[in-house]
């Protein structure tokens, strides 16, 4: 008996899926066909899938070539199984030509033409049109969104806006797409706008594209008042619009599973969360010397609150803020200390100051840790009372990672996504509350220093 297999994500399933199928089972007598898992597509940069496993499973099911349905979780699987199943023949479509080469020596691979003018990813395109994004600001995260917007299906990166015509000409002609000086013609080419200019900017550009009815993926902190988030937030509801705080570790696969881990009892109920981010920054960038908007906190306070406010909630009792300044008085170095009915938490960060970046989230009956760079969550250890009993757990995260929050994005705009769940309004809302909060400490601060000085 020859025996045979095949693997494949089977999304929408198409004409191309079942002509494979059906000339796969050609091959043999027995065919295997590995569908992958949403996680396993998710760490291998495939975002966008529409149709869950099982239902992905049944359309391969019902084609009647399938002798038996696996499914797909890792990478390296493939060799495991053909080794398992005493597999004669591996085979895929075209696309794939040279990739499975290695498995050569284990099996016969047989590459079979792919059917012409169908896809998964044409029929998700045909579902939802393309999305098309305009970038606000030219800065380093602009930089990095681009690329990353590339790997994902339904998006495609129209434009750029900066009022400057200099940076905007150089970024356009980097990234070969088109620039814009005024403001009114970028919003006539685009469906959404990503922002990733300075943070005071956030607010007024958030409003003008929402009031011209684009979808808005903000860059964090998206904004610095609580009432302004408010405010654009139940705008974007009431005119059936997306807004989406882009902070990237909320996204990521890794820092999901994290949550799930601490969330699920096994470290008993969390009662201490710290988390710690730093930065060297040169003294002459921007976070350094804006003197009403820099600084450490509003730089990196966003990710440092993130796992506070995912697991201990919105409510908390006091929050207070320590700080190192440098001499133009902006901070270096942070430390807002958090106190909920339940337990307590530190979300530490620095730009001027070096210090270990760990996030510790400790309960009852053990601990999380998670070494740097944990705002990229790809690995965390579950510590309990005996040291040898350690619990290992890896994710891959891919590339800078925006790929995650960009795909959320593009799901919740298609109206097929629950991310929303990952950032929610609510918690962006609390994010901005306390930038204000923290902003207001540190000019009360400032402005008593400087009438101390005066007397
Ligand atoms: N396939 C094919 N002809 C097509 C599309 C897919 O022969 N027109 C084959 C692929 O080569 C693979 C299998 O079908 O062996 C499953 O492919 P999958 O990646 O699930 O489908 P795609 O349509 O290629 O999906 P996507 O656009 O998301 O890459």
């Amino acid at each position: 008996m020859v025996r045979v297999i095949t693997y494949g994500t089977f999304d929408l399933f198409h004409e191309g899926h079942y002509r494979l199928l059906e000339r796969a089972k050609a091959l043999g007598d027995y065919l295997i066909v590995g569908v992958t898992t949403d996680a396993y597509d998710k760490t291998r940069g495939k975002l966008n899938v529409i149709d869950p496993l099982p239902a992905r499973i049944e359309n391969v099911k019902k084609t009647g070539f399938a002798d038996e349905v696996i499914i797909e979780e890792a990478a390296g699987q493939k060799f495991n199984d053909i080794k398992k199943f005493h597999i004669d023949i591996f085979t895929v479509g075209s696309d794939w030509v040279g990739c499975f080469d290695y498995l050569k020596d284990y099996c016969q691979v047989i590459y079979l033409e792919r059917t012409k003018n169908i896809s998964s990813t044409m029929l998700r395109e045909q579902n939802s049109p393309i999305q098309r994004v305009g970038i606000i600001g030219t800065g380093r995260i602009a930089h990095r969104f681009i690329p990353e917007a590339k790997l994902v299906s339904g998006i495609t990166t129209q434009g750029v806006y900066n009022p400057h015509k200099e940076s905007t000409e150089r970024f356009a002609r980097k990234w070969e797409i088109n620039g814009y000086t005024d403001l009114e013609k970028f919003y006539e080419s685009i469906d959404s706008a990503y922002i990733a200019s300075p943070h005071e900017t956030h607010y007024s550009y958030i409003k003008s594209a929402l009031e011209h009815g684009k979808h808005v993926l903000c860059e964090k902190p998206m904004v610095l008042k609580r009432s302004q988030a408010e405010e654009l937030f139940s705008y974007a509801r009431e005119h059936g619009l997306v807004l989406f705080e882009g902070i990237k570790t909320a996204y990521c696969p890794g820092f999901g599973k994290l949550l799930g881990i601490a969330c699920s009892g096994s470290i008993g109920s969390i009662r201490n969360v710290e988390a710690c981010f730093t930065k060297l920054e040169s003294k002459n960038s921007r976070e350094m010397t804006d003197l009403t908007y820099g600084g450490s906190f509003t730089e990196l306070g966003s990710y440092v609150l993130l796992p506070i406010l995912k697991l201990f909630g919105e409510n908390f009792e006091t929050i207070n803020f320590e700080y190192i300044e440098g001499e133009n008085g902006l901070d270096l170095f942070t430390k807002a200390s958090v106190r909920y009915e339940t337990g307590m938490a530190a979300a530490t960060c620095g730009l001027g100051v070096k210090s270990e970046g760990r996030l510790l989230i400790a309960g009852t009956k053990g601990y999380i840790v998670v070494e740097a760079p944990w705002w990229k969550t790809r690995y965390f250890e579950v510590h309990y009372e005996n040291p040898e009993e350690v619990e290992k757990y890896s994710e891959r995260f891919l590339g800078d990672g925006l790929r995650y929050e960009i795909s959320d994005f593009l799901t919740m705009i298609n109206g097929t996504g629950k991310s929303g769940i990952k950032l929610t309004r609510r918690e962006s809302i609390v994010l901005a509350d306390v930038m204000e909060r923290f902003l207001r400490t540190c000019r009360r601060t400032r402005e008593g220093a400087s009438e101390r000085s005066s007397h």
